[in-house]
């Protein structure tokens, strides 16, 4: 029997004039499964108690600060305190936010880049490993029922052995110099101290190295990249272009660029194994485009009644109703959301409500953007990504 009541979330930044966090309680909301019951939205105290009050959270539920959010939070009875913090800061603040939360009991579920260094991330997994709790990392993509589908596919053979993976996601909104001074989202993350190593890959890159892994289901091992900060007098990059080869063989080339004027989010993914290939467009993401060798290309769509139960898990509509960027996040706040349920009613998440990316593709995103940036900067044409121990203790 399902327990009588919501899953309680704080959450730490997301306050007003913020890019995600509003798109991050809508997707909480989404389904009813989720009450948002505490928060530290700034780090301007007033700022923060404005916003909740807003949102008709109680008075004094309304952190000045996200030390004082988990210590408070942690006093209240377990019928009343938070189960997970929702991380929407710049990236600097994530590793911090998240260990203060383990440590209190929190489980978290954090926007990406998970932390903002590979070391920071070696840390996370330590904490993790020691709470016992859940970590989960909101990489939108492969929140999309399409991706699913794409990744059951390959999964079921469908594709044969996966040989070529082409994925890109151009933007075009950090094309003019000074933005940072209009921008405040671009003020950050041209930052090194608030953004981490690289602002091009740890964005947007990070995401497209994350669905080809995902897609896949085989991890990034080698690369050879080139980065560049195309406006002048910029010391963060914003743009990447970087061949990759995959653990199961496959070879890739993944690029990812902000300065790429006039494009909006331009994310696409091709997979081609032996037996054919797929294609998911962002601009279209209900539609999936499977083409094989030997027979006619096909038309996959969200909703239809060729998904796979993960995809269609995935799906609230029936098809031709489209389902977009706050549904895909939506999939994640739910699924996560299930695995707390799962935890108080002491039973083993479902598929779907595992499929969450976490603790794993964190520390691949971290090795990811840090190895972009070394192998950038060196000579050497091809660099190989170091090992990640816990991965390996973890599987073993
Ligand atoms: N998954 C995705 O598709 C996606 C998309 C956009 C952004 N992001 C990630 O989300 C995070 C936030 O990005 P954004 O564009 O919304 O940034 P933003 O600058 O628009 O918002 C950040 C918010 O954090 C708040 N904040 C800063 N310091 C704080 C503190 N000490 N305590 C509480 N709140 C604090 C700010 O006041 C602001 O409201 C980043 O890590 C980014 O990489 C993910």
């Amino acid at each position: 029997m399902s327990s009588p009541r919501k899953i309680r979330m704080g959450m730490v930044g997301g306050g007003p004039g913020s890019m995600i966090g509003p798109i991050h309680r809508a997707a909480a909301n989404l389904d009813g499964q989720i009450e948002l019951v505490c928060g530290v939205f700034s780090s301007k105290p007033e700022v923060s108690r404005r916003l909740g009050r807003e949102l008709f959270l109680a008075t004094e539920r309304c952190y000045a600060s996200f030390e004082d959010m988990m210590e408070r939070e942690a006093q209240l009875s377990p019928d009343e305190r938070m189960d997970f913090v929702a991380v929407v800061t710049p990236n600097d603040l994530h590793f911090p936010v998240a260990r203060l939360a383990l440590q209190h009991g929190f489980h978290v579920l954090s926007d990406k880049p998970a932390t903002l260094n590979f070391s920071e991330a070696e840390q996370l997994a330590q904490c993790v490993k020691e709470s016992g709790l859940l970590y989960g990392l909101t990489y939108t993509y492969a929140g999309y029922p399409m991706i699913k589908q794409a990744r059951d596919m390959v999964r079921e053979g469908g594709l044969g052995r996966v040989r070529k993976v082409l994925v890109e996601y151009p933007q075009g909104w950090l094309s003019q110099a000074g933005i940072e001074d209009e921008s405040k989202q671009a003020e950050w993350r041209l930052d090194p101290a608030r953004s981490g190593a690289s602002t091009c890959v740890g964005d947007i890159g990070s995401h497209a190295a994350h669905l080809g892994e995902y897609v896949t289901g085989s991890a990034i091992n080698a690369i050879c990249a080139d980065l560049g900060a195309v406006v002048e007098s910029r010391e963060m990059d914003d743009d990447a272009t970087i061949l990759l080869r995959f653990e199961n063989g496959a070879r890739g080339v993944l690029i990812a660029s902000q300065i790429c004027a006039g494009e909006e989010n331009n994310l696409k993914i091709r997979v081609y194994g032996e037996a054919g290939g797929l294609e998911w467009n962002h601009t279209d993401p209900n539609t999936l485009l499977f083409k094989p060798l030997d027979r006619n290309a096909q038309i996959i769509r969200a909703g239809g009644p060729e998904m796979t139960p993960l995809a269609a898990a995935n799906c609230r509509t029936p098809g031709g109703h489209p389902e977009g960027y706050l549904e895909a996040f939506a999939n994640h706040y739910r699924n996560f959301a299930g695995q707390v349920r799962a935890r108080l009613e002491n039973r083993a998440p479902t598929e779907s409500e595992a499929d969450v990316p976490g603790l794993p593709d964190a520390l691949r995103g971290m090795r990811f953007i840090e190895s972009a940036v070394k192998a950038s900067a060196s000579e050497q044409k091809w660099y190989s990504l170091p090992d990640i121990p816990f991965l390996q203790e973890s599987t073993s």
